[in-house]
This record gives structure tokens, C-alpha cells and sequence, in this order.
């Protein structure tokens, strides 16, 4: 066998650290493959919280985050600091996950140098351009570069068919997202304690039907999370319901939440909960309200309902099997369906069932397959 091929795996945020952190398991376990991996830490608490429960210590940190940061600010330190670190480790070929600032870099700089990009997580697309923002532009970017397309379903897969990528480096992989639940449920079965910081939380809400909450699009900064904040305090106010809402990190969130919601009887505002206990909250809820791209993969594999504050989204899978449902971002519309999910029995039976869209557990194993095949290793 020859040398085992250098994979430079570089994520940012705390999405790309859940989706990425089994495939960085599988490549390690390989010996045809080495990954070197390279966080730009665009997060710093919320990619560390990832980091430790996944035992994962990245060979480079760069340790960007910057309080409030820009979009150019943050993209400009990332080319040039991923650049660095591609010039320093020479790696056979480059894998970035998703659509964040850090992959959309990570994956220009590395053609800069005629390196190439597998992209974990491809073709994904809403059809507009400011929603997400800008996620889908930072995807058709990736799209352009990418050697591989790992697609997690055949619905992505034709996005990247119907943009004149060719087939051939299009693969159906599942998404690795539903590796890491698979991986963290079983380590909570093992050891329930892991989770267990939300065991008072658990006795404050006793008898109430519970609904998990989270927000963070930046799309939606100023009237979106006014408007959301506005509908969480009218649900909130019914006293058989309680809201458990882990806040993002991000300022334009906290501020919104915090001014809106602080002190209201059923609403918790917690800060972001390790993946563990998030798991943990997606099986305790009723409902989950988000404008999150992983928790509509997440809530459909466990047959939770999840009301998607967004306008559009680039995952119709889990509408199409009919767990999720986009309601946009107008207070009265997200009232209006969480109630009509809380009373009407047969409504909410109807979207609890758990379907698997999103994949089947086993994505990374293919995608280190698909990798060896392409650098000729057969097993
Ligand atoms: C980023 C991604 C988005 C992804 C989201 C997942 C871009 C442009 N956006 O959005 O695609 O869906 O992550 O959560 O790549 N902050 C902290 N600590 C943290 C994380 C964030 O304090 O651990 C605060 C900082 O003030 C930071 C701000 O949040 O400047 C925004 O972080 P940033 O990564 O730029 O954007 P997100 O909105 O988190
Ligand atoms: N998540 C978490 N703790 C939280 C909220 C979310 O571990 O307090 C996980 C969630 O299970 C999912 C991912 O974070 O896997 C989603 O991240 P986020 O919503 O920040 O980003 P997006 O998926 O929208 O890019």
C-alpha cells in the first residue's frame, strides 16, 4: 500500500464539528488516510463544546472568533489564515463541510492551489440567495470548486445534476448528522448522567408539555426575532406549555431574547447545551420551533415535529415526509401552528412520525470509501 493520503478537514462552527466529527473518526480508524484536522474556530465556545464531548484535539486552531464579527472581516482572516495552513501541511486533498464562512474559504483557498475540495453535505439548495444568507451563495461556491460531492439525499443530488455538475462526482451518502445522533444516543443510553443537567429544568416544567426552541439566522436578525420573540412569550403564556430555548451565542440573538423573554414563568433561557443534552431536549420535547438547518434533520429522525421559522428551506425532505413545516417568521403564524399542533391530536399525529431522510447512520463510512476509491485504494 502507499503512503497514506494527507485529508486537511477544516470546520469552523458548531454544525460542521457535529457532522464532521464521525468522518474524522472513520478516516482516523483507515489506514490508507491520514487527517490533519484544521479548525478556524469562526465559534469558540459553542465548536469547543463539540470538540470535547467528540475527544477531538485539532492539529491547528486559529482561534478566529471575533465578538460580533463580519462577514468580510471574518472571511478575509479565514482565506489567509487557512491558506497558511495549507501551505504548511501539503495535504493530497481538502474536505470542508456545509455552507458556513469557514467551508466556503476553506474551500477557495485550496483551489487557490489547485487542491482538491470533497464537500460533506453538497447540494443543498433553497433557490434564493438571501435565504439563507449567505449560506446559499457560500454553497454554489463550494459547489463550483468541489472534486466530490458527498449529497445526503437524492434530492440534493439533483440540485447538483441540475447545475451541470457532473454525475460522476455526485455520490448519495446520507447526511453525517444522523452518524452523530446515532453516536451520542447510544453514549447517553450508556451513561445517562452524561445528559443530566437538564434533570431540574425537568422538575420546574413537570406536567407541562415542552417546547424546544432555537433561533439564529441571520436572516432573521432585527424584526424575524422580534416577531419570534414576541410568538414564544403568547405560547409561553398558556400554563400547560413551557419553553426550554438554549440562546445562540450570537449577540443579535441574546439581546432580542434576553430583553423579551428573561423572567417569563415558562420560558427557559439557557445557554447553548453540549450535544449530549441537546439531544436530550429533542427527545423531552412535543415540538421543536427553529430556523436551524441540523435540527430539521435532527427532529424528523426522531419523529419529533419541528415548525421551521424560515421562509423557504433547502431541506424539503422533511416536509415531503411531513415532520417539518415551514411558518415563517410572522408571530401570529408560528402561534397559530403551534396551537393548532398542542390541540389537535390528530394533526400532531400525524407529523410524529420519524422518518429518516437525512440517512441511516453509516454516512461516514461511505465517504471515506468514495475517498480511498478516488485516490485508487481499493480496501
Ligand atoms: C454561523 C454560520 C451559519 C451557521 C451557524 C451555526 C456563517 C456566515 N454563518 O452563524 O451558517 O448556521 O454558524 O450556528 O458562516 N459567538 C460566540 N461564541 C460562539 C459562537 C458565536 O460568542 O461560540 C458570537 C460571536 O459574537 C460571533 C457571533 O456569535 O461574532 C457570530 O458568529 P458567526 O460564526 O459569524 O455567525 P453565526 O451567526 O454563528
Ligand atoms: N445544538 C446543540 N446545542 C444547542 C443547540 C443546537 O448541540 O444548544 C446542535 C443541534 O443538535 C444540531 C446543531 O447544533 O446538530 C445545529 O446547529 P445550529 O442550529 O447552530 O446551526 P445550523 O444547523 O443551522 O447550521
Amino acid at each position: 500500500m502507499s503512503e497514506p493520503a494527507k485529508i486537511l478537514v477544516i470546520f469552523g462552527t458548531r454544525p460542521e464539528a457535529i457532522k464532521l466529527f464521525p468522518v474524522v473518526a472513520a478516516l482516523r480508524a483507515d489506514p490508507r488516510f491520514t487527517p490533519v484536522v484544521c479548525v478556524s474556530a469562526q465559534h469558540r465556545g459553542m465548536l469547543d463544546q463539540v470538540l470535547e464531548i467528540a475527544g477531538l484535539v485539532p492539529d491547528y486552531d486559529l482561534d478566529l472568533m471575533k465578538p460580533d464579527q463580519t462577514l468580510d472581516g471574518l472571511t478575509a482572516a479565514l482565506l489567509t489564515g487557512l491558506g497558511q495552513v495549507m501551505d504548511k501541511v501539503q495535504p493530497a486533498r481538502v474536505m470542508v463541510q456545509g455552507d458556513t464562512a469557514t467551508a466556503m474559504a476553506g474551500a477557495l483557498a485550496a483551489y487557490y492551489r489547485k487542491l482538491p475540495v470533497d464537500h460533506v453535505e453538497a447540494g443543498l439548495r433553497s433557490g434564493n440567495i438571501y435565504h439563507p444568507w449567505p449560506e446559499e451563495v457560500n454553497r454554489k461556491v463550494i459547489g463550483t470548486i468541489a472534486a466530490l460531492h458527498f449529497a445526503p439525499t437524492e434530492v440534493s443530488a439533483a440540485a447538483l445534476k441540475a447545475e451541470n455538475v457532473d454525475p460522476a462526482q455526485i455520490h448519495v451518502t446520507g447526511n453525517s448528522v444522523i452518524d452523530a445522533l446515532h453516536w451520542v444516543s447510544a453514549r447517553i443510553a450508556a451513561n445517562p448522567a452524561m445528559a443530566g443537567g437538564l434533570d431540574a429544568l425537568k422538575e420546574r416544567f413537570a406536567g407541562k408539555r415542552i417546547i424546544g426552541v432555537t433561533s439564529h439566522r441571520r436572516e432573521n436578525f432585527g424584526e424575524g426575532m422580534q416577531q419570534i420573540a414576541e410568538a414564544i412569550r403568547r405560547i409561553a403564556a398558556r400554563p400547560d406549555v413551557a419553553v426550554i430555548f438554549p440562546v445562540h451565542l450570537n449577540p443579535n440573538v441574546r439581546k432580542v431574547m434576553n430583553a423579551e423573554l428573561a423572567g417569563l414563568d415558562n420560558v427557559a433561557l439557557i445557554e447553548p447545551l453540549d450535544y449530549p443534552h441537546f439531544a436530550h431536549l429533542l427527545g423531552l420535547a412535543e415540538i421543536m420551533l427553529t430556523d436551524s438547518g441540523g435540527v430539521q434533520e435532527e427532529a424528523p429522525a426522531l419523529g419529533k415535529p419541528v415548525l421551521v421559522m424560515r421562509e423557504t428551506t433547502e431541506r424539503p425532505e422533511g416536509v415531503t415526509a411531513g415532520t417539518a413545516r415551514l411558518v415563517g417568521t410572522r408571530a401570529d403564524t408560528i402561534v397559530t401552528e403551534i396551537f393548532n399542533l398542542l390541540d389537535d391530536k390528530a394533526a400532531y399525529e400525524q407529523m410524529a412520525r420519524a422518518h429518516n431522510p437525512f440517512g441511516d447512520g453509516q454516512t461516514a463510512r461511505r465517504i471515506v470509501e468514495l475517498l480511498a476509491h478516488e485516490i485508487g485504494q481499493q480496501a
